[in-house]
């Protein structure tokens, strides 16, 4: 099978959505779709996501999920907006468990926030199939960036999440809580074990050394030229690498609100009395000191 993909560059996060769909019966998904944010202002937008959703209405796509490949630190996801317009339901990893309650603790989340997945419609196992009519899917547990990262297998094409990007620009930190390089570079190896023509759709691009924005490779042209996992590349060397480079790694700029919503399903926190949503930053937390 080789589904149509779609692909929807989102600039000012680097992030790519993807719908992928059987175009002879219709059916699709929506993969890692974005909320428009202006730090400066506090505001959301739903100008991004409503071009995912006018492609899939003009196609008259039937979209049944929508897939994190993980909760993002850098842009709020807009599952609950395509949710709500599609009838769609969100899955995740079944690790998002794991996150929610590592960032519940460092957000000082209250009982009201249950770090159970429950904010989800389904949680994904290593291995469990995505039934989307036609459109059969294969999730494959990815953990390294984070607990709940998974990749999504449909047909020849491959949508990677936060594991490895375009050749020339490597692969994900690995310094989030659960992150860890030494399963980063067991979950690539488990990707490069695919054949060789599968096409790797990958989730962010931020244009190294000013060409445009990429979205697509292959496993071949993964293993033959990442620029930190390729073939030849120790484990060892990998995992040295990743740690000198993540120690000089800055916050992500949108961590704070994105993980926030995104450990909801992309949902905002509940409204105050006021009727107004907040969200909350721990002083003097996370990041290197000063
Ligand atoms: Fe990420």
């Amino acid at each position: 099978m080789r589904p149509a993909v779609t692909s929807f560059h989102h600039a000012s996060t680097g992030t790519w959505t993807y719908v992928v769909a059987d175009e002879a019966s219709r059916d699709a998904v929506i993969i890692d779709p974005v909320l428009d944010y202006d730090w400066r202002s506090g505001r959301t937008g739903t100008k991004s996501a409503d071009q995912v959703l006018r492609h899939c209405e003009e196609r008259r796509f039937k979209v049944s999920w929508i897939l994190e490949t993980h909760a993002h630190a850098d842009h709020i996801s807009s599952a609950p907006h395509l949710k709500a317009r599609l009838g769609a339901r969100v899955a995740i990893g079944q690790g998002i468990r794991k996150v929610q309650a590592a960032f519940k603790k460092i957000f000082g989340l209250g009982d009201d926030f249950t770090p159970d997945g429950s904010q989800f419609d389904r949680l994904l196992e290593d291995g469990e199939a995505i039934d989307a009519g036609t459109l059969r899917g294969r999730v494959i547990a990815v953990p390294g960036h984070t607990n709940d990262s998974v990749a999504y297998l449909f047909g020849d094409a491959l949508f990677v999440g936060d594991t490895i990007f375009m050749p020339d620009s490597g692969s994900a930190r690995c310094d989030f809580p659960g992150g860890d390089a030494a399963e980063l570079y067991r979950s690539v190896q488990r990707l490069y074990a695919l054949p060789e023509d599968t096409r790797v759709f990958v989730c962010h691009d931020y244009s190294p050394g000013g060409r445009e924005a990429r979205c697509e490779t292959t496993i071949r042209e993964q293993r033959a030229s990442n620029i930190h996992v390729r073939d030849g590349v120790s484990e060892q060397e990998y995992v040295e690498m990743r740690r000198k480079r993540d120690a000089t790694l800055d916050v992500p700029n949108l961590l704070i609100p994105s993980v926030q919503a995104n450990i909801r399903a992309g949902v905002l926190p509940p409204a105050e009395s006021d009727g107004v949503s907040y969200l909350r930053i721990p002083m003097n937390v996370l990041g290197r000191p000063l």
